[in-house]
């Protein structure tokens, strides 16, 4: 395995079409990087809170969020929270559409040349804190209009897009690299799509397989060669407020996130290399 230089990967998962596994990605391969021995955080940067509700039976109610974080209300200690002794969380509310509105009125205020200041807010947050952790996995919304998501895009070290095998789940993953090229990239060099994750998989059916083709096509290179299987026992875990891990360890969804997260642990090598 390779020995990772401790500098964090800051990476959002994203889509430009909701429903293309974001937030399942998001959760379950920041507790199988944990299970490897990674410090992870994950940051629910969606004003639909769904990553914190898929963990929350090991998360404490009523506690501030990263809503407060971000309103500098509250301190990174006082929001954090532990999954487990390896996997933090930022947990989130419906509250954060507070600061999408704030960050969007700024927006709208600031003469031109200062209007890409207002995209990285969350950058930082995040360079208070970020060297403690090997990961920072954030859950983004799918709106390419989405300030929160721009924020999360220009605080990181590299992207990953996760997508079914479908025609729009693809359709949406190439309107976020468009994004990512045309807006982000002139404001972070790191901004780039380095992994693509397919999930929802049914491996048995013809136009699934098609569309993996066609993926590969878009993303040539970038594709992971794990994809993530059709699996109940998620949406088992997810309503128990668990990760696949402290459900069903053994399905094949536990066993793709392992993979993938293998996958994504042999990436580090060349991520040290360029981020040095
Ligand atoms: N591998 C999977 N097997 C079965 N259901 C899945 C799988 N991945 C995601 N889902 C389900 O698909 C829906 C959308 O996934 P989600 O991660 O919430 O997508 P997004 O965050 O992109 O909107 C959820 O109901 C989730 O439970
Ligand atoms: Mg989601």
């Amino acid at each position: 395995m390779s020995v990772y230089n401790g500098k964090s990967r800051v990476i959002p998962i994203a889509n430009h079409k909701g429903g293309s596994g974001k937030t399942t990605t998001c959760s379950n391969l920041g507790a199988a990087l944990a299970r490897e021995g990674r410090k992870v955080l994950l940051i629910d940067f969606d004003t639909q809170s769904n990553l914190t509700l898929a963990l929350l039976t090991r998360l404490q109610k009523n506690r501030p969020t990263i809503r407060e974080l971000m309103a500098e209300q509250n301190t990174f200690s006082q929001v954090v929270q532990e999954y487990n002794d390896k996997l933090h969380v930022l947990p989130s509310s419906y509250s954060l559409t507070d600061i999408e509105k704030a960050i969007r009125n700024n927006h709208a205020k600031l003469p031109d040349l200062k209007k890409h200041n207002v995209f990285f807010y969350l950058r930082i947050v995040l360079e208070k804190i970020n060297e403690a952790y090997d990961y920072v996995l954030i859950d983004c919304s799918p709106s390419t209009e989405s300030f929160l998501l721009k924020n999360a895009l220009a605080a990181c070290t590299e992207i990953f897009i996760a997508t079914e095998a479908e025609v729009f789940s693809l359709k949406g993953a190439t309107v976020m690299e468009d994004l990512v090229r045309s807006e982000i990239y002139p404001i972070n060099t790191s901004a780039r799509v380095s992994g693509v994750v397919i999930t929802r998989h049914t491996p048995n059916l013809i136009l699934p397989n098609a569309m993996v083709s066609q993926i590969h096509k878009r993303f040539t290179g970038r594709v992971f060669r794990t994809t993530i299987r059709n699996s109940i026992k998620i949406k088992e875990a997810q309503t128990l407020g668990l990760s696949i891990f402290d459900h069903k360890p053994y399905s094949s969804a536990g066993q793709d996130y392992t993979e993938l997260a293998s996958e994504v642990i042999q990436m580090e090598d060349h991520t040290a290399k360029e981020i040095s």
